[in-house]
């Protein structure tokens, strides 16, 4: 079985790396190619996997490759986890949209735009020549705006390309946990879009324990979401958002407190990233130990972050890393195996959600099996939450027709059409200042 990870040079790989080298059934993963544009960040991660991969008998072979097209022939398994323009565009992304008052984080609102205009095109490349080279792989999509760049790819791909992200598996587990029961025993009705859902429920052997935790102030006190959002809120929503819906929620204060943090989680991660890639080039140095000291300093500050700006507490450990590898895992087990698995994941809405369209790429449970990954039925949403899921749909559906026409008014109407960009005034201000930071929207006339 052969994978082949894009954006193989990327801090992340090490994690899936780690969860492949757990795998030992019939089945598995024998194959590893990386691909990445950049050389030196292969060669340094190839060094991180050579030294994870020490004393392992059934280790995954790893090759490296800057040929795209060579990447993808023969590949069972696509992961796609790019990073278009690198963290310095992230940073920019968050950067410019601070300086304009409006949100500016990597996914959510103006920042999640602009890198949605610029990942779009390369997505949509990449689809186009694994639908010509590898027609028979599945496509797993992590690189982000996850949900946005599913649905592109989706258009060339079909039901081939599945969106993960560790953000809902990371919410059943904490939900569960504080319930006392085990997110395996449990089935989460989680319903939205990426970055942009609710879990309404969580059902065990048939019971919803969720009215449970919403009824009892001192269980919502114990958990992320909980301190997050504060038990009043979520009693008054009736369900328990994503962590990402706090951008919404309290969207004000996280603006303001991303201003006055001076230097945004993308300038953070960029410098150092930059420090791992240079340590891990120097041939005396542990890859590895650099690797493993960056991502540990990389979970501390994230949590830090969380406490100082949002006024949520700890993470369990687990969630920092216990994330979209194994999503990323499960879901490779259950298609290869034909191993059924109910996993929360990106995919084409088909009737599940009747406010959207059947093509509209919607974060729902599917039941995945060697035919693919098959969306639950759902219950609606409130109106609250299909206003929020519909907006930012249509948005999402903008950035696909600029990205696809090159229209710069398309551009400019996605920005203004989001719920957190308040005025046509700073969207076109927006495109103005993206397309001057960005050589990846040259393309928008
Ligand atoms: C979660 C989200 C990802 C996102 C990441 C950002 O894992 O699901 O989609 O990219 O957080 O974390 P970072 O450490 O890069 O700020
Ligand atoms: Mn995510």
């Amino acid at each position: 079985m052969r994978l082949t990870i894009l954006g193989g040079g990327g801090f992340r790989v090490p994690l899936v790396y780690g969860a492949l080298l757990t795998d030992h059934a019939e089945g598995r993963v024998t194959e590893v190619v990386l691909h990445d544009l950049d050389d030196r960040r292969l060669h340094a991660v190839t060094r991180v996997l050579a030294e994870q991969a020490a004393g392992v008998p059934d280790a995954p072979a790893v090759t490296a490759t800057t040929d795209l097209d060579a990447a993808l022939r023969g590949a069972d398994f696509v992961f796609s986890a790019i990073r278009v323009g690198g963290l310095e565009g992230r940073a920019d992304d968050e950067r410019v949209a601070l300086a304009e008052g409006v949100l500016g984080q990597e996914t959510v609102g103006a920042g999640g735009i602009a890198y949605g205009l610029r990942t779009v095109p390369v997505a949509v490349d990449i689809a186009r020549r694994v639908a010509r080279l590898a027609p028979d792989a599945w496509v797993i999509n992590f690189t982000n705006p996850a949900g946005l760049v599913t649905e592109a790819m989706s258009r060339h791909l079909g039901d081939r390309v599945i969106g993960i992200c560790d953000s809902p598996v990371g919410l059943g587990r904490r939900i569960a946990r504080v319930l006392g029961t085990r997110q395996e025993q449990a089935f989460v009705d989680y319903v939205g879009l990426n970055h942009l859902g609710w879990v309404r429920g969580l059902r065990v052997a048939g019971r919803d324990e969720l009215p449970r935790l919403l009824g009892d102030p001192a269980l919502l006190g114990s958990f992320e979401e909980g301190r997050l959002f504060g038990a009043d809120w979520l009693r008054s929503l009736g369900a328990i958002p994503n962590e990402y819906l706090h951008y919404y929620y309290f969207n004000r204060e996280t603006v303001r407190a991303y201003q006055e943090a001076g230097k945004t989680r993308g300038a953070f991660l960029r410098d150092q990233q930059a420090r791992f890639y240079e340590e891990a080039a120097d041939p005396a140095v542990s890859a590895l130990r650099a690797w493993d000291r960056t991502r540990a300093e990389r979970e501390a500050t994230y949590m830090a972050e969380n406490r100082e700006s949002a006024g949520a507490g700890e993470r369990e450990a687990e969630d920092l890393s216990g994330g979209y590898e194994k999503v990323a895992l499960a879901l490779m087990r259950a298609i290869a195996r034909d191993e059924r698995a109910t996993l929360i994941l990106n995919v084409r809405n088909r009737s599940t959600l009747s406010a959207l369209d059947a093509d509209a790429v919607v974060e729902v449970p599917c039941l995945v099996d060697a035919s693919g990954a098959h969306p639950f039925a759902a219950d609606p949403l409130p109106g609250h939450a299909t206003g929020l899921v519909c907006a930012v749909k249509a948005v999402e559906r903008e950035v696909l027709a600029a990205a696809a026409s090159g229209s710069r008014a398309s551009a400019v109407t996605a920005f203004a059409l989001h719920p957190l960009v308040d005025s046509v005034t700073v969207a076109r201000r927006l495109v103005e200042r993206y397309t001057e930071v960005h050589p990846g929207l040259a393309y928008l006339a």
